[in-house]
């Protein structure tokens, strides 16, 4: 029986030494030590010994499960010690890798002077209309008084998409949209893209931005328009701003006029910006056509307005200093990134 209990201890012990896992510890503590185990089953035997070697070998079985017990563990720690390290492996936060950098976006360029210039004609107590890219032929041409044969009109001007539709060429059309639908008086301005059949250089693309303006009302006049606009160049360039009207011609307005401002870098004297200028052209403006306001149910005997025109990019690149409009749509963000 010693032999036997001798043997088991070594089978237990070396089997304790190649388990790889705490489950296989805890199989082969129930194997050996359990109420069923292997030594139970050995010391059953006891009850055929004699007296003089029950306690002998009492005892030895006792010093085997005291061996098993301590194996087990030790074992149990040691392989407590690797799951641990290999979790810690496993989780490990390697801080010298470079981090992933959090890209804040920013507004483009066009977005802000559009934001900018909304924002001081608001404060003025405009509101803000929408229209269509695509409109029809009446709005952008007819009903602004257009002539049949105006050459904006031409195939190798506008992009049409049918005989009556096209891709508006200026935002005039949302003048004709607005007095068409809303009650007077009116006083709005319309932010929003324009298409023409221009070849892209520094200072041409076929998609631009411009931001229309309208007043209509009961004895709006000329004084209201100049007053309005020297406001709004004040806000935009700074309060030493100077404004020059002068005379040009609209199809929509009579008279029209064509705004200068002096130059906001040298103040007038001429500098690279204004290219020596001292002044730079900012918007067309003019008194509402009595046509116009005809064309659109208003009786110009009662009503007078007045209108006005901005192109962006060109503020865009005055204000920011870019010299070439293409820049504005690559989308190359080193160049965006600057605003
Ligand atoms: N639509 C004109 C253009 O594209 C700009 C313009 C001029 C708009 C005079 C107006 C205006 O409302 O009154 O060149």
């Amino acid at each position: 029986m010693e032999e036997k209990l001798l043997d088991l201890k070594d089978l237990a012990l070396e089997e304790i030494n190649d388990a790889a896992t705490l489950l296989d510890i805890e199989n082969l503590r129930v194997k050996y030590l359990g109420k069923k185990g292997e030594l139970t089953k050995i010391l059953k035997g006891m009850g055929k010994l004699s007296a003089e070697e029950r306690p002998v070998i009492g005892k030895i079985g006792n010093e085997v499960r005291d061996a098993i017990e301590e194996h087990l563990n030790t074992k149990r720690e040691e392989l407590k010690e690797v799951a641990k390290a290999e979790k810690i492996a496993e989780e490990v936060i390697d801080v010298t890798l470079p981090g992933k950098k959090q890209e804040i976006g920013r507004r483009h360029p066009i977005t802000k002077i559009v934001d900018q210039v909304s924002d001081i004609f608001v404060g003025l107590g405009f509101s803000v209309a929408e229209g269509p890219e695509i409109d029809t032929v009446h709005n952008n041409f007819d009903a602004l008084n257009a002539p049949k044969d105006h050459p904006s009109r031409d195939m190798s001007d506008t992009f049409y998409i049918t005989n009556d539709l096209l891709l508006r060429t200026q935002t005039s059309p949302v003048q004709v949209r607005t007095m068409m639908k809303e009650t007077l008086p009116i006083k709005i301005i319309s932010p929003g893209r324009c298409f023409r059949r221009d070849t892209p250089d520094a200072t041409h693309s076929p998609m631009f931005h411009q931001i229309e303006g309208m007043v209509i009302g009961k004895d709006v006049t000329m004084a209201e328009l100049k007053w309005t606009l020297e406001e709004f160049v004040k806000k935009l360039f700074g309060e030493n701003t100077k404004t020059k009207f002068r005379p040009h011609n609209f199809p929509f307005t009579e008279p029209s006029a064509e705004v200068d401002v002096t130059c906001f870098k040298c103040g007038g004297v001429g500098c690279p910006t204004c290219k020596g200028e001292g002044w730079i052209e900012i918007l067309g403006c003019g008194m509402v056509h009595p046509n116009v306001l005809r064309n659109c149910g208003i009786d110009p005997e009662i009503y007078s307005g007045f209108a006005f025109g901005v192109g962006v990019e060109r503020l865009a690149m005055f204000k920011y200093e870019i010299d070439d409009i293409r820049l504005l749509f690559e989308n190359n963000k080193r160049f965006l990134q600057q605003f």
